[in-house]
């Protein structure tokens, strides 16, 4: 099956800090790396939270069983976590967290 890439977009409040393509393997904190757009991470496991970002439009692959560094709340404002998390759609995203 063919892969179609999304276009993923970088802001930090209106401001677009760069964008990139994704790939079929990349979560969103190494398209962002290709983007030049910097996400501070940590334990790169889902488990932290440090990477934590807003979804402001588009779909990204959340897990029905949440990620230790994410609860309900914070994906009802829109957050999700870039190192282990996949978008599934074009997709902007604000780097600032949702709280
Ligand atoms: S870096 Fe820890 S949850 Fe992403």
């Amino acid at each position: 099956m063919s892969y179609s890439r999304h276009l993923i977009r970088f802001f930090r409040g209106s401001e677009e800090l760069g964008h990139a393509e994704s790939e079929p393997d990349l979560n969103i904190i190494d398209i962002a790396e290709i983007a030049n757009v910097e996400i501070p991470t940590n334990c790169t496991s889902g488990t932290c939270g440090t990477c934590l970002v807003r979804l402001v439009s588009g779909s990204v692959d959340i897990p029905e069983e949440l990620p230790p560094g994410l609860d309900s709340f914070l994906v009802e404002e829109g957050g999700i976590l870039t190192c282990c998390m996949k978008p599934t759609g074009s997709c902007d995203i604000d780097v600032i967290p949702p709280i």
